[in-house]
């Protein structure tokens, strides 16, 4: 698995506000989508592209645009949700896919309760999109659930990872070609006993729609 951690100064800032418990919802939904954004620019360096004949006003020249079919977003339900609309701001034309799944909040194991995916995503360009990467179960499942249907290029796109996260993944998603890409925003400490990153920013589903 390839690893980009994005520590740009103003992503560090904008997660230093995001992180702070004084930050209420309104404010974590905007710095949520500003964040992903920044992210977005590094985690789609490789999406692909054709090239495109064109003329500017002085004369003819060739340029790209992005091929089809069109990259693949998939936000995973729900926190997954405050980063989509800064990531389709970057890549306007993508299609959306959705995944919801929730932790159990005792064994932490994930569970898929909505699934709205084109069946055959033969040779699809996919980033995946959520918050969080705690344990690495939800990201994990999510992601071997979009290689069986034949997704070969998966950037996952995290504001925050946990090394134990990390490590599950690089473990779960060693068989795939290409190696799947992570980008995130930071690497924090650990994971607490309750399966939270430390420091963290504590339950980004809660901190961006309430609690439900
Ligand atoms: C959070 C987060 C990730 C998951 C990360 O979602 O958004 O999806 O936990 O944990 P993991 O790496 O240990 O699997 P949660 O299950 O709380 O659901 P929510 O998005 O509905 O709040
Ligand atoms: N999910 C969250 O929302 N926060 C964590 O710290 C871990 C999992």
């Amino acid at each position: 698995m390839r690893v980009i951690v994005a520590d740009h100064p103003l992503i560090t800032h904008k997660l230093t506000y995001l992180r702070d418990k004084r930050t209420d919802s309104p404010t974590f939904r905007r710095l949520a989508e500003e964040l992903v954004t920044l992210l977005a620019y590094e985690a789609t360096r490789e999406v692909r592209t054709e090239p495109f004949a064109i003329e500017t006003p002085v004369g003819p020249t060739t340029g790209v645009k992005l091929s089809n079919p069109k990259p693949l977003i998939v936000p995973i339900l729900r926190a997954g949700l405050g980063m989509l609309e800064g990531m389709v701001r970057l890549l306007p034309s993508a299609e959306v896919g959705f995944l919801g799944m929730q932790r159990n909040e005792e064994t932490l194991e994930a569970i898929t309760y909505a699934n709205r995916l084109p069946d055959d995503l033969s040779g699809r360009q996919v980033y995946v999109i959520d918050p969080m990467l705690a344990t690495g179960g939800s990201l994990a499942m999510a992601i071997q659930y979009l290689a069986e249907r034949g997704a070969n290029d998966i950037t996952a796109v995290t504001l925050l990872s946990a090394p134990e996260g990390v490590a599950h993944l690089e473990e779960e998603t060693s068989h795939l070609s290409p190696p799947v890409t992570l980008v995130t925003g930071a690497v924090d400490e650990k994971l607490n006993e309750l399966g939270y990153i430390v420091p963290g920013l504590g339950d980004a589903g809660d901190r961006l729609y309430g609690v439900v």
